[in-house]
């Protein structure tokens, strides 16, 4: 499925924006401030039922503003009209006209892989950042990891509000077993299939980093969890005099991390900018590659400011693979109209081109 038609209400700078798209490249481009990164925030939006940067609604409301919406229209095998509306704390999904009854469901219709200047924090920020990475990648695919996730989350708050509420005091075991009986099973599963995900990831991962940086260095990703040492519910059960005294629950699947090498060195570390850099392009272009796989259609590809931060040669190695006739819809934002005119002259494929101001 592709884009054809996007129309924004007081979504974030933007109080009523109409653009069309063709199933090719589109570039968007203006000046700094203008609303570039909002629009294909918006177009994250419209897939995953929330926006990439702020998981606070209110604040993605036009100030002075009572609501937002998103409109996207959708074509291809199974064309759809999508309406997002933010109102009043609540938010509502429809597709063609029919609301979803849980957002949830929404959710896998439409894949999107975005790469924006941000994403530097997968490198360089705290473990949330990549586990909010692999739970993207698998959400976008995968119900059941979408649903045990939801369950997750919920036992480990309500979880973490008893053991708050005792203030330090000694807490009955099996109470304590009790509310791990929604916990366990949910965080078993999501353990498994995170590190089903990173092993076949990583086959595609290498190769696209490798391409893209011409080094000779290996990547390499390993997925850091406490569940791979023993069996969640008995880690718990050892692990309760402990969580008792935190007052939190220290054991379980939102302490996982990944671990991002080349060769035997930790990225973080020993890797240079533009290492960091082609990794975490390779990251995305690699989640498109997976997501491909998995539903023989083509994610939409949302390039932020690509061309600002990456050398020259880097560009082109990165326009090459996305031009190649893999690659479906591709929507790219630049300060410069002449800049991304240049790179992608070469390319075949359909263009279409925004220009914004104010
Ligand atoms: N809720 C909001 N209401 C109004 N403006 C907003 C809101 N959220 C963000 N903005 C504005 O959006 C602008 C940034 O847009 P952005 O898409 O990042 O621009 P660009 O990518 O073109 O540089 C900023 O001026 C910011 O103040
Ligand atoms: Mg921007």
């Amino acid at each position: 499925m592709y884009l054809s038609k996007l129309q924004l209400y007081h979504f974030k700078n933007h109080s009523d924006q109409s653009l069309g798209f063709c199933n090719g490249i589109n570039t968007i481009t203006g000046a700094n401030g203008i609303g570039k990164t909002n629009i294909l925030d918006a177009v994250h939006y419209l897939a995953n039922a929330k926006s990439y940067f702020n998981g606070i609604d209110s604040q993605i409301i036009q100030h002075n503003q009572a609501f937002f919406t998103i409109k996207g229209s959708f074509e291809g095998e199974s064309p759809a009209d999508i309406l997002v509306q933010f109102e009043s704390g609540k938010k509502t999904i429809k597709k063609n006209d029919k609301a979803y009854p849980r957002l949830l469901d929404h959710i896998g219709l439409i894949q999107t892989v975005f790469i924006t200047p941000y994403d530097i924090e997968l490198a360089l920020g705290g473990s949330e950042e990549r586990r909010k990475f692999i739970d993207l990648s698998l959400c976008q695919i995968d119900k059941s990891y979408l649903h045990n996730l939801s369950v997750y989350k919920k036992s480990l708050d309500q979880r973490n509000a008893l053991l708050k509420n005792m203030q330090g005091r000694p807490i009955d075991p099996d109470l304590l077993d009790s509310f791990d009986a929604k916990l366990v099973p949910a965080g078993i599963q999501i353990h498994a299939r995170r590190r089903d995900f990173v092993s076949k990831f990583t086959e595609y991962f290498i190769p696209i980093y490798q391409n893209l940086s011409q080094g000779s260095e290996i990547p390499n990703i390993h997925y850091d969890s406490q569940l791979n040492e023993g069996h969640f519910g008995d880690l718990l059960h050892s692990n309760q005099r402990m969580d008792t005294l935190a007052q939190r629950t220290g054991i379980g699947v939102h302490k996982d991390d990944l671990q991002f090498g080349l060769g035997e060195f930790p990225l973080k570390k020993f890797g240079s900018q533009g290492q960091i850099k082609s990794f975490i392009i390779a990251l995305k272009l690699a989640q498109y590659k997976y997501f491909q796989s998995i539903t023989n259609t083509n994610p939409i590809l949302l390039l932020d400011d690509i061309f600002e931060k990456i050398d020259e040669n880097r560009a082109q190695r990165l326009i090459e693979m996305v031009g190649e006739s893999g690659y479906g819809q591709i929507i790219i934002t630049d300060t410069h109209a002449s800049r991304v005119e240049t790179h992608f002259s070469g390319l075949l494929a359909e263009k279409m081109h925004h220009h914004l101001t104010n």
